[in-house]
């Protein structure tokens, strides 16, 4: 008989109310009420994509939706692509209809996240930088998406996922998921492993039967290979300026449409009346019709590793018994506490407890510091102080990210969130003193910790405390000249 596995549920899941840590990425046009209620009626959580789309659209969807299941789920929305008057009524209707998570990407937009909050909606927001999830943070989000510079679709920032993600969960304190190139079990397992507290799946469930996604783009993605994905700026009309897609090659990509940013608007295609222009953000859709080949074909890297079109809840339950076989494994390999020696492995059983403890009180400090950093940077209104404070944010970042590794390694949780808003209440001068202040403290308890972490380990944490000595004396030297 096939063993069946399970993955636990985590804070997260309790905080979206949903049964399994997976996410459908809220994509616009893609994840309809269809693939929503699929994902949500399965356990895990659905969020419409419902960017720039008219109130009509999203009131029918979300109706659809309530529909198909009793499910939580979500709105997916983007302040910076939509115009003013659009994104207001939009968050109205949020609000009207008691959407009960609303998912928010690109710039952060502080005004709409307090509205959403104040309604008592939970606000999701999905970012590319350490920098944009302590903003998002600071804003109000309830929960953060790192997003790895492998994901399909609009991409924010340039760091791959396992670079990014543990970086995040070492400065942000609110539950954390993780986006980007996540295509199988053993992706999903991954990252929870590393302490993400879902996995957010956008071309893996574009990749289904119930996705809005046209069949000639679904097609398209079957016979991909990842290599094949191009990271470009050419389908750009309806967004924001320089944000960078990851789609699959076509006539556009290869220059044979004309230069995006010089050439006429042509109409390439239609929906339901509305004319589809080339070099537009809207990809094929089943209500399209026209020269669907030479829209946005999105597509992220975990691509060549999905073949086929399947209903939402078969690549589902594909992935969680993969992701839950691939967590069980981790648990159970042979490493340093499989010792022959029971006595051998109680010491060794000690001593990891002991590192585990250390390394989580450093993470509280470190984190606490990222966090005044970030003050700093909010309150500092000189371009080069902002700079400076940066560096320091990036460096402090990369040591944040070795103490999430080592704890993760040794099996640890990840300290408890909560003190973020205590510690950005103390406001940007009072911050930086603060931080000169506990400087020593903190270096002092990492020589105690580096020659008991595993030497790739130890050899990153150098390098991190490296830059950001390097750091801090660049923002010295600045303060000083000014
Ligand atoms: C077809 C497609 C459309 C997308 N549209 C949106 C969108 O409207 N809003 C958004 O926040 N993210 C959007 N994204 C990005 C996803 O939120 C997510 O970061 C991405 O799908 C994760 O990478 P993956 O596709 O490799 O799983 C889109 C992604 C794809 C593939």
């Amino acid at each position: 008989m096939a063993r069946t596995h399970v993955l636990a549920a985590t804070p997260l899941c309790e905080l979206l109310g949903c049964r399994h840590p997976l996410i459908l990425a809220g994509m616009g046009g893609v994840a309809r009420s269809e693939l929503v209620a699929a994902v949500s009626a399965f356990g895990g959580f659905g969020i419409l994509g419902m960017v720039r789309e008219p109130l009509a659209l999203i009131e029918r969807e979300v109706a659809r939706v309530r529909a198909l299941t009793d499910r939580p789920f979500g709105v997916n929305l983007i302040p910076s692509g939509t115009a003013h008057a659009l994104l207001r009524s939009q968050v109205d209707l949020c609000i009207a209809l008691r959407v009960p998570v609303v998912e928010l990407f690109w710039d952060i937009d502080e005004d709409v996240i307090d509205r959403l909050r104040a309604a008592g909606i939970t606000v999701v927001h999905q970012v590319g930088t350490v920098h944009e999830a302590l903003h998002a943070q600071a804003a109000g989000a309830h929960a953060i998406i790192a997003q790895g510079v492998e994901a399909g679709g609009h991409v924010r920032g340039r760091q791959p996922l396992l670079r990014l993600l543990p970086e995040v969960l070492g400065c942000v304190d609110v539950p954390v998921a993780a986006a980007g190139g996540l295509a199988d079990g053993r992706d999903v397992g991954q990252v929870l492993a590393m302490g993400a507290q879902a996995a957010v799946l956008g071309t893996a469930l574009m990749m289904t039967t119930e996705s809005f996604a046209h069949e000639v783009h679904k097609q398209r993605l079957v016979q991909a290979a990842s290599r094949d994905v191009l990271l470009t700026e050419d389908f750009h009309i309806n967004w924001p300026p320089l944000a960078a897609v990851h789609v699959l090659p076509n006539a556009v990509t290869r220059g044979e449409r004309g230069d995006p940013f010089t050439s006429e608007r042509q109409v390439i295609g239609e929906e339901e009346g509305r004319p589809i222009y080339c070099f537009s953000t809207d990809s094929p859709l089943r209500s399209m019709t026209g020269d669907l080949q030479a829209m946005a074909l999105y597509a992220g890297l975990g691509v060549g590793r999905i073949d086929d079109i399947v209903p939402a809840a078969v690549r589902l339950q594909r992935i969680l018994q993969a992701a839950a076989a691939h967590l069980r494994l981790v648990a159970e390999a042979p490493g340093a506490l499989a010792s022959p020696v029971c006595y051998a492995a109680e010491v060794q059983q000690g001593e990891q407890a002991a590192l585990a403890g250390e390394a989580r009180a450093l993470l509280v400090l470190e984190r606490a510091a990222a966090l005044g950093v970030f003050d700093a940077w909010r309150h500092a209104a000189q371009v080069q102080r902002r700079q400076c404070l940066q560096r320091v944010l990036d460096a402090q970042a990369r040591g944040c990210a070795v103490l999430v590794r080592a704890l993760r390694s040794a099996d640890a949780a990840l300290p408890e969130g909560g003190r973020h808003e205590e510690a950005s209440a103390s406001g940007g001068d009072a911050s930086m003193e603060a931080l000169q202040r506990t400087r020593g403290d903190l270096d002092e308890r990492w020589d105690a910790l580096l020659p008991r972490l595993d030497a790739a380990l130890a050899a990153e944490a150098r390098q991190a405390l490296e830059a950001r000595a390097s750091a801090w004396d660049g923002l010295a030297q600045h303060l000083q000249r000014v």
